[in-house]
């Protein structure tokens, strides 16, 4: 394995990414570890992150001793690059030229880590990198033994490498996808500089994490709260495959779900896998309370705090119970450690229904924490899982609580529902010749929202006067930012003559043409 010391970059994650899609196992873990720790670790190499602070002024930050000490292959990034020249023995020093975005790197001679991977030929025969830099100083001398590995007009060395000892530097990202040969060059650093075994696939893995759970439960019984999104799902069906029985799922219907979704999880779990599932209708209770409160945030609040109440009383009945299982995934261990820096203001409370109180008095288990969500969803289709619901569109806590603009009512819901269900079917049935893949594939996430406003039409001879729905598509690779759909005209044509034709109480259509930021992606 291979361990990821992170100066706190913001695309850290995104080395762990690339060396796990070579099927290399890696963890992350902050820069100032011990000595202890990192030997402990035993990783078959280790690459150093980069930082925010992409100034002087973060040149304080180290690396522990032993990284050097172990004797196992090192590659610094970025920042990381600075940390092993000033530790090391070289120097660092504030570029007059800052360079953000990309450049044409050159290669020098024929290092192990960049031989043969290049982009261009120049015509004097150097080979040529496109990547992505963003620096503000430069490494203005080298440590002894090291040797240049690339360089830019405007970085003189912008790659370095001891080949004896294993160490590679480079300045720029090469885990952003704008560096094309980026993941390449990780691939190479990790396989064949490190040696390390590609041996991480989620089929080899679902042994492993079986034992750990069982060992971890022992004869005690857990209890998940299943919505049916896609942790939750693989969740349940990972500890069900430890623990059989032992494991009771409570899936909630605060009726705010998606056409059907409460039967289809039903079906899935209790019926196909013969997971236990108490499924609970408390669509009464949590409408009820929703009733008359039409601001964004108190509804996301009531809806949070009334599954809290409604969990706690279903987990209260299984006395046996001693374990909370919960679909946690890797991105959110490393959020929740610190290393990043906070949001200065809330745009929105983002509840995530599944956060659950430590009152509930229950041990916590997490057997998805160390998992990227792409890895969780082949662990899902490695469990038997089925594709469609593995490789679902996200879908908010609060559910249609928050794509109902306003005041929720059973009677907004109940159409919202139906408009929806004919959008996403005609998103997966329409395909791009281009790409042939799906629309619903194309897109990272697509719904209908509801606004409660009235609109006049006129159908067959009568005049009509009915609430109105807005689409939504958007792509996005992280939900920070996000595009409006492109979608052809043709399938937005069939979903508007359908849902008007077919949901009656809507007469009206619309397309939301707005991108991330300035707008979110959900109305509220
Ligand atoms: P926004 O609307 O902030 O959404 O652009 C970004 C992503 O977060 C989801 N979202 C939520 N998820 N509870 C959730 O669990 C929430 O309250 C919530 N609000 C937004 C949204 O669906 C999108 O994927």
């Amino acid at each position: 394995k291979i361990l990821i010391l992170d100066f706190g970059s913001q695309v850290t994650q995104l080395i762990a990414r690339r060396i796990r899609e070579a099927h290399v196992y890696c963890e992350i873990h902050p820069n100032d570890v011990s000595d202890a720790f990192v030997r402990e670790f035993a990783p078959k190499g280790i690459i150093l992150s980069g930082s925010h602070a992409s100034t002087y002024e973060a040149h304080d930050l180290r690396a522990p001793q032993a990284v050097w000490d172990l004797g196992v292959p090192v590659l610094g990034i970025c920042y990381g690059m600075f940390a092993m020249a000033v530790q090391l023995g070289g120097t660092v020093e504030p570029s007059r030229h800052r360079e953000f975005g990309y450049a044409e790197v050159r290669a020098h001679g024929h290092t192990r880590l960049l031989d043969a991977i290049e982009d261009f030929s120049t015509a004097a025969g150097h080979g040529m990198l496109k990547v992505w830099m963003s620096h503000g100083d430069n490494v203005t001398q080298m440590p002894p033994g090291f040797k240049l590995m690339a360089s830019t007009p405007s970085c003189e060395v912008a790659g370095m490498a001891d080949e004896a000892r294993g160490y590679y530097a480079v300045q720029f990202h090469p885990e952003v996808t704008h560096t094309r040969k980026g993941r390449e060059i990780l691939e190479r650093f990790a396989l064949q500089i490190c040696g390390a075994k590609p041996d991480w696939v989620m089929v080899n893995y679902i042994d492993e994490a079986v034992a750990r759970i069982r060992e971890q439960v022992g004869d005690d019984e857990v209890i998940l709260g299943l919505s049916g999104g896609v942790d939750s799902s693989v969740a349940a069906a990972l500890v069900h495959q430890a623990i059989g029985d032992r494991l009771t799922c409570v899936f909630v219907d605060h009726g705010l779900l998606r056409l059907d979704e409460a039967r289809m999880v039903m079906e899935m779990f209790a019926d196909r896998l013969h997971v236990k599932v108490l499924a609970i209708d408390a669509s009464e209770a949590f409408l009820g309370e929703l009733a008359g409160v039409s601001d964004p945030e108190l509804k996301r609040k009531i809806i949070g705090r009334e599954f809290v109440e409604v969990f706690t009383r279903e987990a209260g009945r299984l006395e046996q119970a001693k374990w909370l299982a919960q679909g946690t995934i890797y991105p959110d261990v490393i959020e929740s450690g610190g290393a990043k820096t906070k949001k200065a203001t809330t745009i929105k409370s983002h509840h995530n229904v599944g956060g659950l109180p430590e009152t509930l008095g229950l041990k916590l288990l997490e057997p998805l924490r160390e998992l990227f969500k792409d890895e969780v969803r082949e662990l899902g289709v490695a469990l038997g899982l089925p594709h469609d619901m593995v490789y679902r569109h996200p879908f908010p806590g609060p559910g249609l609580g928050v794509r109902i603009l306003g005041e929720v009512k059973r009677e907004y819901a109940d159409l919202l529902r139906r408009a929806d269900a004919i959008f996403i079917e005609e998103l997966r049935n329409t395909i791009d010749p281009v790409s042939n893949k799906s629309w619903y594939e194309l897109t990272s996430q697509a719904f209908a929202v509801f606004l409660p406003v009235k609109s006049v039409g006129v159908m067959g001879d009568g005049r009509t006067y009915e609430y109105v729905v807005a689409l939504r598509a958007v792509q996005t690779s992280d939900f920070m930012t996000a595009d409006w759909a492109e979608l052809p005209y043709a399938l937005l044509k069939t979903v508007s003559s359908r849902i008007i034709n077919e949901v009656r109480g809507i007469n009206r259509v619309t397309y939301d043409v707005s991108s991330k930021p300035p707008a979110t992606i959900e109305w509220e």
